[in-house]
């Protein structure tokens, strides 16, 4: 996703840094950028070549003027990911995380500027999907939210505000329905493609809860079910034991050629 969103953000007139620890996973979101940005050029996209140029690879975190964090869903990683932001970034700069489902105020603990940190929370694929859920911490300042709405808009997305809460809103409703969904693969109640047949022509989804699980990825689904279950301490959001089967024998969805489904 932070290729996504270093896409939306360079082609917006911005410059961006892209910074990841994995070697090589900078150069493979600058290759999804480049095909994407190829689709939306036929749609009256901007030119490749132009958009990308804004965009650099560093290879730590830099000074600027707002970092947008899309590590995994890891809130350890997280915070240190926070604590070095708050040391390499200006006193001013704002600290967004678009992260699903960890709480945005335990974020903003591992800085100095609580004030200054939000989620901002974006939606695969990022350059297609229009929402932006913005997410104010305890602490973030009404200047903070103001500017972040504002980008967004800028970024042609449009954004909705929610409430520290597990899940925020659109995890609380997307990840128990796909967890259901793949209860009902566990339980027999019918085959993968008919769970997600019935989904896309029964509910006019865009795609079947299996089919979308392994878009986001199995690994983040049961991360952010634990997250739901125990921040809203109940155990019906525990994750289906089909579910952590994938992902401990590495089956992870797309991003590993197989999940629900073989890409
Ligand atoms: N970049 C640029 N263009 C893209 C693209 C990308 N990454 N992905 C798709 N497109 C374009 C295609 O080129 C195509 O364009 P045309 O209509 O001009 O041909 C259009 O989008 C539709 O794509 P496809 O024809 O390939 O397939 P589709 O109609 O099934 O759409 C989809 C694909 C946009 C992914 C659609 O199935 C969809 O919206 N699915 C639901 C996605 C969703 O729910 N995402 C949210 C996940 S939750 C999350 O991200 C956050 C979280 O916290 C877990």
């Amino acid at each position: 996703m932070g290729g996504g969103i270093a896409q939306v953000v360079a082609a917006s007139g911005r410059s961006v840094s892209l910074h990841d620890a994995q070697p090589g996973a900078s150069e493979r979101a600058l290759e999804a950028m480049n095909k994407s940005l190829a689709r939306l050029v036929e749609k009256e996209g901007p030119p490749p070549d132009e958009v990308l140029a804004r965009v650099e690879v560093v290879g730590d975190l830099v000074g600027a003027d707002l970092m947008i964090e899309a590590v995994v869903e890891d809130e350890d990683v997280k915070h240190d990911v926070f604590r070095r932001a708050d040391a390499a970034l200006p006193r001013e700069a704002v600290l967004a995380s678009n992260t699903s489902s960890i709480p945005i105020s335990s974020l903003a603990a591992a800085t100095s500027r609580p004030d200054k940190v939000i989620g901002m929370h974006f939606f695969n694929p990022v350059p297609i999907l229009k929402l932006v859920e913005v997410v104010r911490g305890r602490d973030t300042s009404d200047a903070t939210t103001r500017e972040i709405v504002e980008l967004a808009q800028d970024l042609g997305k449009v954004p909705a505000e929610a409430h520290d809460f597990p899940g925020f809103v659109s995890n609380r409703i997307l990840m128990p329905f796909i967890n259901e969904a793949v209860w009902a693969l566990h339980d027999g109640v019918a085959a993968a493609e008919a769970i997600d047949t019935i989904a896309k022509l029964g509910f006019a989804h865009p795609m079947g809860p299996l089919a979308l699980a392994d878009l986001i990825g199995l690994d983040t689904c049961v991360a952010i079910m634990e997250v739901l279950q125990e921040g809203l301490g109940d155990d019906r959001y525990a994750p289906c034991p089909l579910l952590r089967e994938h992902v401990d024998a590495g089956r992870l969805g797309r991003k590993t050629g197989e999940g629900f489904y073989r890409y």
